[in-house]
């Protein structure tokens, strides 16, 4: 019973689903967001990102209990810095918008947030999955075969 009622919690907290994009799903609509080079980055790279982030996942939320913050949606983006979630300690908002926007099957809000994120100096090496999964790689993989 207790094992169920874990196990439900766990269900509750973890896969609230929002919409799991295709991988060639996202790649259009990333490029119909005009994400195709922006700041010079490219589409496979900002697929990258999505896929270590969030693996494709609309909904997908992290606590980081380091900062108190929370990272939202496909691109995981900050409550620290980006979005204001009304309970992260020396949040700035600097996208102005609320984090749950970021969680929207319309991802267009969280496209426009994380062109904010990359317009800072640090580019997208601001996201550490980047860094570690994408950067230097050959990331073809990512767009192949789909038309974009
Ligand atoms: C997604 O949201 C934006 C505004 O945030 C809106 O302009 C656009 O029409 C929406 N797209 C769809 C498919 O609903
Ligand atoms: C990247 O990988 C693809 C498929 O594996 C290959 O066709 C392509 O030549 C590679 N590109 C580079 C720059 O190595």
């Amino acid at each position: 019973m207790k094992a169920l009622l874990i196990l439900g919690l766990f269900l509750l907290s973890n896969t609230v689903q929002g919409k799991i994009y295709g991988r060639c799903e996202l790649a259009r609509a990333l490029k119909k967001l005009g994400m195709d080079g922006y700041k010079g980055i490219s589409l496979a790279n900002w697929m990258c990102l999505a896929k270590w982030e969030s693996s494709y996942n609309t909904k997908a939320t992290n606590y980081n209990p380091g900062d108190k913050s929370t990272d939202y949606g496909i691109f995981q983006i900050n409550s620290r810095y980006w979005c204001n979630n009304g309970k992260t300690p020396r949040a700035v908002n600097a996208c102005h918008i609320s984090c749950n926007a970021l969680l929207q099957d319309n991802i267009s809000q969280a496209v426009a947030c994380a062109k904010r994120v990359v317009r800072d100096p640090q580019g997208i090496r601001a996201w550490m999955a980047w860094r570690s999964h994408c950067q230097n790689r050959n990331l073809s993989e990512y767009v192949r075969g789909c038309g974009v």
